[in-house]
């Protein structure tokens, strides 16, 4: 089946947002984006993935200490998305925690929802190691890994969507390297 128009649409629409509306997010938008990130395929459909929902100012002030830079959507998102998975579970957890990132990113999208990635797997921050800092935070076991922490909330920049001139096709090679 083709991909519809819309989904491509939605595909260049998405951009990184990092500053948002002091609007919470509705109960009802927050299920959508945690259910598509849910609705993520993952290796031997072992489903390591966990989400963490954060809409407690403070606990996302102390998410933006656990590292250095990049952290600057945590200062206005009214919603963070901690993605862990449990380790003991796959080999491959980044890749399966790193799908369902993306798809949420892509739901919130579709809702007309800003959204940022901030890496915080080998990530530091002044003092310590950023995975490290959000387990405290979060109180997560050790043996979990935190791929990320997806900010969230309505878009408060604008930022021009993708056109078809953006899409480098020449990263695609035919056939052969
Ligand atoms: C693996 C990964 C890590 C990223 N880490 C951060 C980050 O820590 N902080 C941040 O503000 N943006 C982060 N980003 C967002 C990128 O900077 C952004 O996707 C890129 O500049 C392209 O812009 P666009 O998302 O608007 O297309 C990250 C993106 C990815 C995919």
């Amino acid at each position: 089946m083709e991909m519809s128009n819309e989904m491509l649409e939605v595909m260049k629409c998405r951009r990184s947002i990092r500053k948002f509306t002091e609007e919470k997010l509705t109960g009802e938008e927050v299920e959508k984006i945690l259910k598509a990130g849910l609705l993520a395929p993952s290796s031997k459909n072992k489903r390591p993935v966990e989400l963490i929902l954060v809409e407690n100012r403070e606990t996302i002030k102390a998410l933006k200490n656990c590292k250095n830079m990049g952290t600057v959507a945590l200062d206005t998102a009214p919603c963070a998305i901690a993605v862990i998975a449990d380790t003991r579970k796959s080999d491959v957890w980044v890749e399966d925690a790193s799908i369902a990132a993306a798809m949420m990113m892509l739901a919130a999208e579709s809702l007309s929802l800003g959204s940022v990635w901030i890496q915080i797997r080998n990530r530091r921050s002044d003092s310590a190691d950023s995975e490290a800092e959000v387990r405290k935070v979060l109180h997560i076991p050790e043996y979990y890994g935190v791929l990320n922490i997806l900010a969230l909330g309505r878009k408060a920049e604008e930022k021009a969507p993708y056109t078809e001139e953006d899409i480098n096709l020449s990263s695609v090679r035919k056939e052969q390297f």
